[in-house]
């Protein structure tokens, strides 16, 4: 069991644009995955990019529970799903605002606009090409995940700063709504 420290917002490598990985097969990333997703579970977060544990790698994991995802996806969560060097692709001009919350941004949620509807295509840890498309709160984690890869936090996509706060000061319902997306 191996817990990585995360990095917070104001860390210079939440801000820089992550490397491909040459190979995913390699031993490294396969460790790096692994304790990825401990990390990520410990901390109770919806998903993980590689550079918040400091791996400038592009790299995601993430895992959407069965009561987050959305009610017209007939609350389907998603299994644990390992992205190394995703690419999204936005299917229409579709989107929508939800509140957003980051590991590396603790304790604080804002509003986000997301695209519905995306493609998303990567390459699994046996190195074999995927190509899926994700929609509503599923497709929301992805974009906020591959943000990280491109040294994007969610709060400079905030549009309406007078909705961006701590999750204890925030509304009771926007505080719950904060509970959306933690990664
Ligand atoms: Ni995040």
């Amino acid at each position: 069991m191996a817990i990585l420290k995360i990095a917070r917002m104001g860390h210079p490598i939440l801000r820089a644009r992550a490397v491909e990985v040459p190979d995913p097969t390699a031993p490294d990333v396969a460790r790096l995955v692994s304790t990825m997703v401990e990390t990520m579970e410990d901390a109770d977060g919806t998903g993980l990019a590689a550079p918040q544990v400091h791996m400038p790698w592009r790299i995601v994991v993430y895992k959407v529970e069965d009561d987050r995802a959305d009610e017209e996806e007939e609350g389907e969560g998603v299994p644990l799903t390992v992205l190394v060097n995703p690419v999204i692709e936005f299917l229409d001009e579709e989107t929508s605002i939800g509140f957003e919350a980051c590991l590396s941004v603790p304790g604080m949620a804002g509003p986000v606009r997301r695209h519905e509807n995306i493609r998303v295509t990567y390459q699994t840890l046996e190195n074999e090409e995927i190509t899926f498309d994700a929609h509503g709160f599923h497709a929301r984690v992805i974009q906020h995940e591959c943000d990280h890869l491109d040294g994007i936090l969610y709060p400079s996509r905030i549009e309406d700063m007078s909705q961006f706060g701590f999750v204890e000061e925030l509304g009771r319902a926007q505080a719950g709504a904060a509970d959306d997306e933690d990664g």
